[in-house]
């Protein structure tokens, strides 16, 4: 396809016209969720012109400090997603439990789950941040429950995410490789940048919080340590490291270039399988990067084959350039 002047609404009307697998009603809540992302692009825009920065001064699910921005792009999600009727239901992570449609829309089939705002951290320092978003298909039956959201992530049907960040950037995949649109702010409208994006299966370079190093379990010591000794260590090469502290960023960068990019398990708070949360970041970034030639584990099975038991379950995770994501993995001892 000639990138030139193909917009998403087109980019969609061409996949659902090509084989049917994007079915009307998702390719419309893709729309929707795209143009929620132009609101929160433009919020972010305003940075202290708008009332934008800063703390919430509240607390979420996972007793993270809310920032403004997490609150107003969850609501711009919300607002923008539940009159379409084509969802059932919608889960974030700035959100214990799943919002059910009202009752005076009408109730789609699908499931959005998302991270609103990836990277809060970064907000108040003007560095690229981002929305992660999931769709699932609701399982038959009549209503809808928390449970209906717990499918691994090999059954989602659409996964992206966008980066605001120097441009603002729509990557996305149902399925069929993973396309790239970046918004044209003069048009309003997210044009068609790439297609088919490929991750390169080797890499010289990892991201990582290497501050968290004494926490590591052996294999990811291992393997970093590996990275570091450079050309005159066992892998015989040398290595660059980047750690944006924005998952969208630090995906973006390895969907763009290659690169590893590992959020793993540690020490400082061992109950928990990890930092970063299965069902609206690791899946949808593990689905996308697969599509694109890469890999993504926890270190002992594949992303996409967990199946959840939690809505807010976190993981362990690392993923982009696959010879990298296998060498670390078998550093687990799993294969
Ligand atoms: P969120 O802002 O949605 O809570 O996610 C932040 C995540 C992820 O984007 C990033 O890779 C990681 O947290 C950064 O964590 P550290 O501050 O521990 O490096
Ligand atoms: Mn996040
Ligand atoms: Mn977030």
């Amino acid at each position: 396809m000639n990138t030139k002047k193909i917009f998403l609404t087109r980019y969609l009307v061409e996949q659902q016209r090509r084989d049917g697998h994007i079915p009307p009603e998702l390719r419309l809540l893709l729309e929707v969720v795209a143009r929620a992302c132009k609101r929160i692009s433009q919020a972010v825009n305003k940075g202290s012109l708008g009332e934008v920065m800063g703390s919430a001064d509240s607390e979420n699910v996972q007793g993270e400090m809310q920032k403004k921005l997490d609150i107003i792009a969850n609501e711009v999600l919300i607002e923008a997603n539940e009159w379409g009727g084509h969802l059932a239901a919608m889960a974030s992570e700035e959100m214990e439990g799943i919002y059910v449609v009202p009752n005076r829309y009408p109730q789609g089939e699908y499931l959005l789950l998302f991270d609103p705002l990836d990277g809060s951290s970064n907000i108040d320092v003007n560095v690229s941040i981002g929305t992660i978003f999931s769709v699932l298909l609701k399982p038959e039956g009549a209503g809808v429950s928390e449970q209906d959201f717990l499918q691994s992530g090999c059954k989602q049907v659409a996964a992206g995410y966008c980066v605001y960040g120097p441009q603002t950037t729509l990557v996305l995949t149902v399925g069929d490789g993973v396309a790239m649109f970046t918004l044209d702010r003069e048009q309003g409208s997210f044009m068609l940048t790439e297609e088919n994006l490929r991750i390169p299966a080797d890499t010289k370079e990892f991201s990582i919080n290497m501050s968290n190093m004494r926490h590591w379990d052996e294999p990811v010591k291992r393997y970093i340590n590996e990275c570091l000794q450079g050309k005159e260590g066992p892998r015989g090469k040398d290595f660059n490291m980047r750690w944006v502290a924005s998952m969208v960023a630090d995906v973006h960068r390895i969907l763009t270039r290659g690169g590893i990019f590992l959020y793993p398990w540690d020490k400082r708070d061992p109950e928990k399988a990890g930092k970063l949360r299965l069902m609206y970041e690791a899946n949808p970034m593990a689905w996308l990067v697969e599509q694109a030639g890469g890999a993504a584990t926890n270190g002992k099975q594949r992303i996409l084959d967990i199946q959840p038991d939690k809505l807010h379950q976190r993981v362990s995770v690392m993923l982009g350039s696959k010879n990298e994501v296998d060498r670390v993995t078998s550093y687990h001892g799993t294969i």
